[in-house]
């Protein structure tokens, strides 16, 4: 079951720290989120899995970490400055601002007027002064997608690497967009986090590339907890096309606000490379680019007859934050356990749980016992399974009850029989089953490392 409102989700994540209304003691910035401890662990775990599904456990990939601040070059050619917007109404009675393929009716959601201006084009790139002078002359932007410095780091990438077709670039960023209407908690926001991968292939095989990724994306999707039926490829119709895309899918994603847009697979074309190209017409593109007299690079690279080529990019391109909605939404269980008990349960997929192991002592401040909970941590931490938590509050119930709600797998019990008995042992408890079990201290990193690795 996922779950049933977005309000049960925000309280939880509120509830337990896994995000923040930001600048929550001024009122809030509007469409700006903070993760909180379990937050950050969780983002960190989705972004790992990614990172290790592209980068690591393939060997056409290479990463990147490239600059937020964006020389407004790259986004002039890139077609942003003169295409990145959204058309916009405003309230002429409320003086409301709406996105127009929001408004109902021809009447403003806000007020309910029928006084709306024509739409008009709003462009979502944030700019910024840089430098001393503020006088508005110079100025670049924060990157509205991290894929720009992917293309215009190109050649580096590839004089640096001797790669050949196919390969890609993957990164994972903050990118920003001044969104006329943030909503729906994380899932549009003014700065969120894109894991982006450009995989470079030879023209006339883009589209044999495009059906790969969108498959490969659905399964890493399944890995992550997804389940297929709550997920929908969305075939973009072609004039509702980003300006640099010939196709795009996107993964939808059954949220408790309904099915929406989880990550979006585009064909984007040699549109990228060939607009940032100097000598474009040497180049035999097949989109329709913009001179440009600024570049200093041919974005190309030799093909198997050493002819040089731009090649067509193929962009699966994920939201991280919409992926942490995502997961936890699938995640998120109320259980009756029976006589008027109900439990809420995260049942993450142990790989992305902020917690793996929490360590309970049975009694608070027993010195006997929390010496033996410290040692149990320090001996699991050399195992680098990820997060172990140490418990003192003395209340088991209310310690089970809390790591089921945060999506802890498993919870080590401290007790009297561990330290008085021989062998030691302690109780493991399995988050999904309750159920129970007590496991030799000494058989602890083996019993860990066959779960968790
Ligand atoms: N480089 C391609 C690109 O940026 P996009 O469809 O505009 O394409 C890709 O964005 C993904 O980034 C989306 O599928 C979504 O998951 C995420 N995203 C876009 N705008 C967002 C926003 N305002 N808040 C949160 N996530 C966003």
């Amino acid at each position: 079951m996922v779950a049933k409102t977005m309000d049960q989700l925000v309280a939880l994540c509120k509830r337990r720290g896994f995000i923040f209304q930001n600048a929550d003691i001024y009122g809030g910035l509007q469409g700006v989120y903070d993760y909180g401890p379990l937050g950050v662990e969780l983002k960190n775990n989705l972004k790992n899995a990614w990172w290790r599904s592209m980068v690591y456990e393939r060997d056409d990939i290479e990463g990147l970490d490239a600059a937020i601040l964006t020389n407004r070059k790259v986004l002039q050619y890139s077609g942003h400055e003169d295409t990145f917007s959204d058309p916009m109404t405003d309230c002429k009675k409320c003086k409301g601002r709406f996105r127009a393929d929001h408004i109902k009716d021809g009447k403003c959601p806000n007020c309910g007027s029928t006084e709306l201006t024509e739409p008009r084009p709003f462009n979502l790139m944030f700019k910024t002064s840089i430098g001393p002078v503020d006088d508005g002359s110079v100025f670049g932007y924060l990157r509205p997608e991290t894929a720009q410095a992917i293309f215009t780091q190109f050649r580096n990438v590839v004089d640096s690497t001797s790669r050949k077709l196919p390969f890609g670039i993957a990164q994972i960023g903050k990118s920003f967009r001044n969104e006329i209407t943030p909503r729906n908690f994380i899932f549009r926001v003014r700065e969120f986090e894109q894991a982006e991968l450009e995989y470079f292939v030879m023209p006339g095989e883009d589209e044999k590339w495009h059906e790969y990724w969108k498959e490969a994306r659905i399964k890493w999707w399944e890995e992550q907890g997804l389940k297929r039926e709550n997920m929908n490829i969305y075939t973009t119709p072609k004039d509702d096309l980003a300006h640099y895309a010939k196709a795009c899918y996107d993964i939808e994603y059954q949220f408790p606000h309904g099915m929406e847009e989880l990550e979006g697979i585009a064909n984007r074309t040699d549109y990228d490379l060939g607009n940032h190209t100097k000598a474009q017409e040497e180049m035999n593109l097949t989109s329709h680019c913009h001179p440009n007299p600024d570049s200093t690079q041919k974005l190309c690279i030799m093909d198997d007859n050493n002819k040089w080529v731009v090649p067509f990019v193929i962009e699966p391109s994920m939201g991280v934050d919409r992926g942490v909605l995502a997961v936890m939404t699938e995640a998120y269980e109320e259980e009756d356990l029976g006589e008027g008990n109900t439990r809420v349960v995260l049942k993450l997929k142990k790989h992305l749980a902020p917690i793996k192991v929490a360590i309970i002592p049975l009694k608070k401040n027993n010195e006997a016992i929390m010496n033996k909970c410290h040692e149990i941590k320090q001996n699991l931490l050399k195992l680098g399974i990820g997060r172990v938590a140490l418990e003192n509050t003395g209340n088991i119930g209310k310690a089970y009850r809390r790591h089921d709600e945060i999506g802890t797998p498993l919870c080590i019990t401290v007790d009297f029989e561990t330290i008085e008995n021989q062998p030691e042992s302690v109780t493991i408890r399995d988050r999904d089953t309750m159920e129970q079990h007590r496991v030799n201290v000494a058989d602890l990193p083996a019993y860990l490392r066959e779960y968790f690795l």
